[in-house]
């Protein structure tokens, strides 16, 4: 079969179109011929090596796992013995974080980390869905325990996570401020943020308005700025970016619950969880995955760079027909 290969750590460019073997499923897996699959910021990550706990987790010098790639859709061509709930033929998508495999034609997947796709659901949308729909989903209700009416704000709006945050926070009536480059702020609005804001002219921390919840994608400011900007019982969730501001969160943000009512918490992705409420989301039409460019397997590298210039809207996805 034909994947992308990376055997060292580097930019796009260290990525190379080769014909490797193609995989057999164990008995607890599946084998998956991929139709279509997302880039995420973890791959990017992955690819250049950058930062010492990828580093330590998956290969100090060069990277264990040779292809990259976790949210995957497509159909299953084999089954392994203890599989009981999925059937050749079958279409799912799921997160394969941890084992990777996805800039394939083909990937063997444990079925636990997979989800049946509605027959509605293309594969490129279904592709979108596993970790930003998911972190937007954890973030905003497990952990920032969103309700009814309050007044939200995104950081890192129009991308992958954004623009899930935007659909389910509206399925709460919440009041949503969306912020991202300029470049972003019309195609925000027209998926219903109510305002928008561009960070390299106004710094939302510190415009005297107050949000109810944060749900920081970015995390590149203080934690006593995100602070400010709460309400009195405002909660702050981070879902990723710089580590030394995650560490601050982490190592101070319990201070600041101790002498307010404000918290600050981070998301540890719970992978797949709810896979299962998405179908039910995008089959009552309340969810639909927003797309940017689609590219063959051949195009990763180039979709890669894209993607490092965040010049993507919404999920960048790569689909294989
Ligand atoms: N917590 C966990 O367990 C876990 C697991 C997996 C992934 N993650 C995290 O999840 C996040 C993935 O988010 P995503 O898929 O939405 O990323 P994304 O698609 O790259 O979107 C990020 C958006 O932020 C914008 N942006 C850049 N600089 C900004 C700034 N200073 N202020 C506001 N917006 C800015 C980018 O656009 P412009 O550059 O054009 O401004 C882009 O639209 C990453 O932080 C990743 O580390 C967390």
């Amino acid at each position: 079969m034909k994947a992308i290969v990376c055997e060292k750590y580097g930019s796009p460019d260290v990525l190379e179109l080769r014909e490797v073997a193609k995989p057999t499923p164990k008995d607890d897996e599946v084998l998956v011929k991929i139709h279509a699959v997302s880039i995420n910021d973890w791959d990017w990550g992955l690819l250049q090596g950058s930062t010492l706990v990828d580093r330590l987790l998956f290969g100090f010098f060069r990277p264990r796992h040779a292809i990259l790639g976790s949210d995957i859709a497509g159909r299953i061509e084999a089954v392994g013995k203890n599989v009981t709930q999925f059937r050749t033929g079958d279409d799912v998508f799921g997160d394969l974080s941890g084992r990777w495999g996805g800039f394939a034609e083909y990937v063997c997947a444990p079925h636990t980390a997979l989800a049946l796709k509605p027959p509605s659901m293309t594969f490129p949308e279904a592709a979108s869905i596993p970790q930003a729909a998911m972190l937007a989903i954890q973030g905003l209700r497990d952990i920032g325990g969103i309700e009814q009416g309050d007044k939200v704000l995104i950081n890192g709006a129009g991308g992958g996570v954004g623009t899930f945050a935007i659909q389910i926070a509206k399925l709460y009536g919440a009041e949503v401020t969306g912020v991202d480059s300029s470049a972003k702020l019309d195609f925000m609005r027209s998926l219903g943020f109510d305002k928008v804001i561009d960070y390299t002219q106004q710094d939302f921390t510190r415009s005297g308005t107050c949000y109810d919840l944060i749900l920081d994608v970015k995390t590149n400011r203080s934690l006593l700025d995100y602070a400010r900007a709460l309400s009195p019982a405002g909660r702050y969730v981070t879902v990723g970016g710089s580590m030394a501001r995650l560490l601050q969160i982490l190592l101070i943000g319990p201070l600041i619950a101790m002498t307010s009512k404000k918290t600050m918490r981070l998301v540890v992705l719970k992978p797949n969880k709810d896979l299962a409420y998405v179908n039910e989301l995008f089959e009552a039409g309340k969810v639909k995955p927003v797309l940017d460019k689609f590219h063959a397997l051949s195009e990763v590298p180039e979709a890669m760079r894209y993607f490092g210039t965040a010049n993507h809207k919404g999920k960048l996805v790569i689909t294989l027909e």
